[in-house]
């Protein structure tokens, strides 16, 4: 097959075919089941995040001096600051776990599959791009705990082979966590990541209309009308997520902690949960032996789609192939989460 043919396949580019992305959808009926519809789930917290986001920054002020004082004030004093900050808080909470999910649920389907290998790549980018606009999210606050969590997070990327020292000083701005670490990432929080996501999460949608959604082996090949079935059930969906972060907002705020000070290193410092499977193994062995496996198990996940055909041309070995390192890939995720998450 000749290169043309095979990237035709897989983004199957037309006139009639845009026009049938934008006018018509047809829903396969296992999507009924929202487990199977959960890429929805990011699709409406990103505009959430993007409205109270936009409130914040009125209000957030990116200086090593008044960042802190500038939460404390939208928590303590801002009529409804504390609600918005909370939503916000939850939202960016909720939208890794909806995510990893939605991974799940695409994994073990196979949707990744011919012709739809390019989409599952896209999908990883946007992975690593919520984990970026979280972790520099997390930075903005200045408290401790933030200010050490950026630390020791970028301290990290020393173990990058050959290019380390000099990307360490690129993303810091300097030797360290400071005023230009604190403006870079207010940037790339603010305007550069969301606007990457935004721009993804469209090329994602758009992959999926032309391929349509996959339907899995042994699943109805029936279908439905996006309009009005699906419509509301993601209005309805909205409308419950919405209840869930206002209730979380209020029940469980997010909190202020200390005031970052550069000369008091915290005795415990933990990133947010979704990097502990990382942040432990980078504990248990040298750093740079580290940053290598962590990467090649990332490319092996990112490529998986071309590297799970290697194995077997039979399907069925393949699916078993795939349940199982899937499986794996899970349970050591939970194992390393579960014992940081223990452990000090
Ligand atoms: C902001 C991030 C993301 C958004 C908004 C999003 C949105 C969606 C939506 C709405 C669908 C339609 C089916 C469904 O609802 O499950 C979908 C399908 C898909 N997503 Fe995502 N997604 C995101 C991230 C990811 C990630 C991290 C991956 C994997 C690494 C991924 C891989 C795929 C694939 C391969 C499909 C096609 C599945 C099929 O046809 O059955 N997506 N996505």
């Amino acid at each position: 097959m000749s290169k043309g043919n095979w990237l035709k396949e897989r983004i199957p580019l037309n006139i009639e075919g845009i026009s049938a992305l934008l006018f018509k959808e047809e829903i396969p009926v296992h999507m009924k089941k929202w487990l199977f519809a959960m890429g929805t789930t990011p699709f409406i917290l990103f505009p959430l995040q993007i409205l109270t986001g936009a409130l914040l920054a009125v209000y957030y002020i990116p200086s090593t001096e008044m960042a802190y004082e500038s939460v404390r004030y939208i928590t303590e004093d801002l009529q409804m600051g504390f609600w918005v900050r909370g939503i916000h808080h939850w939202g960016a909470h909720l939208m890794i776990i909806s995510l990893f999910l939605h991974m799940m649920r695409v994994f073990f389907t196979h949707s990744y599959r011919k012709p739809r290998e390019i989409n599952w790549i896209f999908g990883f980018i946007l992975l690593f791009l919520t984990l970026a606009i979280s972790f520099t999210g997390y930075s903005l606050t200045y408290n401790q705990l933030s200010f050490w969590a950026a630390t020791v997070g970028t301290n990290l990327i020393q173990g990058v082979p050959v290019i380390g020292e000099f990307l360490l000083r690129m993303i810091r701005g300097g030797e360290d966590v400071g005023i230009n670490t604190l403006t870079r990432f207010y940037s790339l929080h603010v305007w550069l990541l969301p606007i990457f996501i935004t721009i993804l999460i469209g090329v994602h949608i758009v992959l999926i209309r032309m391929h349509g959604i996959s339907i899995p082996k042994g699943f109805k090949k029936e279908s439905y009308d996006f309009y009005p079935v699906h419509m509301y059930k993601i209005i309805i969906v909205t409308l419950f997520l919405l209840s869930v972060l206002s209730l979380l907002a209020v029940i469980l705020p997010p909190g202020l902690g200390d005031k970052a000070d550069p000369l008091n290193t915290p005795l415990h410092i933990k990133p947010e949960w979704y990097f502990f499977p990382v942040f432990l193994f980078l504990k248990w062995v040298p750093l740079s032996f580290g940053m290598l496996i962590t990467g090649l198990a990332i490319i092996g996940m990112v490529f998986w789609p071309f590297i799970e055909p290697l194995f077997s041309k039979n399907e069925k070995t393949r699916n078993i192939i795939s349940y199982i390192t899937g499986s794996l890939v899970i349970l050591i995720l939970i194992i390393f989460t579960l014992i940081q998450t223990f452990t000090v």
